[in-house]
């Protein structure tokens, strides 16, 4: 009987992680391996980890225990560890678990193939946690998840040291990717019939600043939007500091690049930003806002904020709330501060207790469902182009969803499949989170 690799991937985190993971994935096929959901059945186990909040470090430090087990009883399973955590980690989790066999950074993607096949000859512990001195993909295999849309790492790293956030320590400093290098893959990706394009980057407003070539973030941009085939552009995540006008600009020209944008406010209290080290204040937030809608028509903003942060007083929360009433985000990505030992907010006095944080969340959820609520019911009548990306996961008969150019997501029914297509629909019901609609023929 062939023994066959079987690879069981589990991903943690945002989605330069998941886009990692999908470069991980196309390697390890390469090497004649393939998927399994069924952990059991693998050889070959990688946990691609987070540790942005202390919550997911736990998780899957647990996850870790338990597959303990399953090495004891196969010892020629394959124990790897990577992502933020291995390189926030390193030796530290083969002290925890000594049956790990094997620790490597994101950076380290690019060398899987011989990671691999060093763990495999050698039969010994091997850790990888250097960052590379350059940012490139080029000719890396990959295994996307959708024939549709494609994720696109543009920048990769932080310089940017919030206080609270682990990320420049995980993730290394910025590095940008060559603009040729993304150019060449966005074209690869029209020519094989993808419809939509997603940047990523930790601050993707920053792009280009370490790189010899003179190109800006806007730049990019521009460039993209020739490209033919490709209908629609999104990109995150912007910081509020360099959010240009020249990007708003740009962002209104280009047509394909789609009338959303996530800017994360994290607090609305002026006090709690600086000491965030977020280098804007709340008015300065609200002015590019303000700059956003009086030159984008239909322009979504959505945000990351999060309650909590050491010496927030109730003043401050109350001035989170008010923003958020003032403001109305189309949605926002709301957390509890966590305390993470490399970022210096750790070691500050005035930790709000968990309790009061919890109730601080709740409040601001409960804020936000509202608002999103009264956003989308102003939609209701209204047809908009839908990108089709996904089948029902309900398992509905017909039942397709896709995304507004706004980023919000429409349900509806159709006889025909519309994966990948542009088409119609009219809004008839909304929630907070959701568009249903009718398929205009
Ligand atoms: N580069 C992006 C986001 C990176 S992490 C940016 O600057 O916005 C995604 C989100 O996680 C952050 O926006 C922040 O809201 C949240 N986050 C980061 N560190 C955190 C921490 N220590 N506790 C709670 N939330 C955190
Ligand atoms: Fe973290 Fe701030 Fe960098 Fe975002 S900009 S990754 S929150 S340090
Ligand atoms: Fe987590 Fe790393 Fe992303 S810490 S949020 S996986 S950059």
């Amino acid at each position: 009987m062939i023994y066959k690799q079987k690879l069981y991937l589990k991903t943690f985190g945002c989605q330069m992680n998941v886009n990692d993971s999908e470069y991980i994935i196309g390697q390890l096929v390469k090497l004649g391996y393939s998927t399994t959901e069924d952990i059991f059945k693998s050889n070959l186990i990688l946990l691609n980890t987070c540790c942005v909040r202390a919550k997911v470090e736990q998780k899957i430090y647990s996850l870790i225990g338990k597959i303990k087990g399953i090495k004891e009883s196969n010892p020629d399973v394959i124990l790897g560890i990577c992502g933020c955590m291995a390189q926030k980690e390193k030796e530290n989790i083969f002290t925890r678990a000594p049956y790990v066999d094997f620790i490597f950074s994101p950076s380290q993607i690019n060398n899987l193939e011989e990671i691999v096949s060093i763990i495999k000859c050698a039969k010994k512990k091997y850790i990888s946690c250097e960052n590379t001195p350059e940012f490139s993909l080029d000719h890396l295999p990959i295994k996307r998840r959708s024939k549709i849309s494609a994720w696109i790492q543009i920048m990769r790293g932080c310089n940017n040291y919030c206080s609270y956030c682990v990320v420049p320590y995980t993730r290394g400093p910025e590095q940008s990717r060559g603009v040729s290098e993304i150019l060449s893959e966005v074209n690869n990706l029209a020519k094989n019939k993808y419809r939509e394009i997603f940047l990523l980057g930790q601050n993707v407003n920053s792009y280009g600043n370490d790189l010899s070539q003179s190109v800006t973030f806007s730049k990019l941009l521009e460039l993209l939007n020739d490209i033919n085939g490709i209908e629609r552009i999104r990109f995150t995540t912007s910081h509020p500091k360099d959010f240009s006008f020249d990007l708003i600009e740009t962002i209104k020209n280009c047509h394909k690049v789609c009338n959303h944008i996530h800017l994360p406010i994290q607090s609305a209290s002026s006090k709690i930003l600086k000491i965030m080290n977020r280098k804007y204040d709340i008015d300065y937030y609200k002015n590019i806002i303000k700059e956003i809608r009086d030159n984008i028509d239909n322009i979504s903003i959505t945000t990351d904020v999060m309650v909590g942060f050491p010496g927030e007083t109730e003043d401050d929360f109350l001035d989170t709330l008010r923003a958020f009433k003032e403001i109305e985000f189309d949605e926002a990505y709301t957390f509890i501060y966590s305390n993470r030992e490399n970022a210096v907010a750790s070691l500050l006095p005035d930790q709000v207790p968990l309790e009061l944080k919890k109730e601080r969340l709740g409040k601001l959820i409960d804020l936000q469902k509202e608002i999103s609520a009264k956003i989308n019911k102003k939609l209701e009548g209204k047809t908009f182009e839908v990108l089709v990306d996904k089948k029902s996961k309900k398992h509905i008969e017909n039942q397709f969803s896709g995304r507004t150019e706004t980023n919000k997501t429409v349900v509806f029914i159709s006889k025909q499949d519309l994966l990948g297509q542009l088409v119609e629909v009219k809004i008839i019901k909304s929630s907070s989170w959701t568009l249903y609609g009718e398929l205009i023929e």
